[in-house]
């Protein structure tokens, strides 16, 4: 049994008063819920305030990013050691947003998962398909190229590390959710991807979230597919009430 990983990414939203504000309201929200993986992805420097909020609690603080060097000369970078010093246990590798606006390759992604790994990390790998791919009939080859560029480059013992988030970007903030046929088909495509590169044990063990447009209203619908192990919530994680609506689905 896969355990359900319910994720939230601030992307760049929220200041350290709004971030502990936010845990006033969630913690107690969620302190009773069991069986599932809670994590938090604030803003680097909101790290420290959003760990000390959670200090003793069941939720886990993430990363959004990091470098693949543990130090140097490497101006605006934070490196993975850097971030399990602060506290985190998980970190965001390869956002589409990354991917789109800040240069993020496949070769990247790869690097950076096995730094985050090195530092006792859990990654949480991002593939997902753009529109265009998506009506060019690309999708399965999109995310087998962006496995096979990326995580397909782990060994076995690394891969069993690695949590995965399908986002397709057309349902990033859009309020075009996929449906959960759409999100299951993809999965499958990428389970079928890890049971190639990995063998079936591995596919059957490595968590799978869907990532875009996550509401408290879809969640539950999403998360009755086989194959879809949790959600990555970007705008409704920022509302305490609705990100505790959607891990208590
Ligand atoms: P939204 O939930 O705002 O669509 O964002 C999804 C996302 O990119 C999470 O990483």
């Amino acid at each position: 049994m896969r355990k359900p990983l319910m994720a939230g990414n601030w992307k760049m939203y929220k200041n350290a008063g709004e971030t502990a504000a936010f845990f006033d309201t969630f913690r107690p929200a969620v302190e009773k819920t069991a069986g599932r993986d809670i994590v938090l992805c604030p803003v680097f420097v909101n790290i420290p305030a959003a760990v000390a909020a959670t200090a003793g609690s069941n939720i886990g603080i993430g990363g959004q990013n990091l470098y693949w060097v543990r130090e140097g000369a490497f101006t605006g970078e934070v490196a993975a050691p850097m971030l399990k010093a602060a506290g985190c246990s998980w970190v965001l590798v390869g956002h589409s947003e990354r991917r789109q606006y800040f240069g993020e390759t496949d070769e990247s992604v790869l690097k950076k998962t096995v730094a985050a790994l090195e530092a006792g990390l859990n990654p949480i790998v991002c593939v997902g398909e753009r529109l265009q791919e998506r009506e060019a009939g690309e999708t399965a080859a999109v995310l087998q190229s962006q496995f096979t560029g990326g995580i397909a480059g782990l060994t076995p013992q690394q891969f069993a590390g690695v949590v995965i988030a399908y986002e397709p970007v057309w349902a990033i903030g859009t309020g075009k959710t996929a449906t959960p046929e759409i999100a299951s088909d993809a999965h499958k495509v990428i389970r079928q991807a890890v049971a190639a590169a990995f063998g079936a044990e591995a596919a059957s063990a490595v968590r799978i979230l869907y990532g875009g447009s996550v509401k408290p209203d879809n969640t539950a619908t999403l998360m009755a597919k086989e194959d879809i192990d949790g959600v990555l919530v970007g705008g409704a994680s920022l509302d305490p009430k609705s990100f505790a609506a959607i891990v208590n689905y």
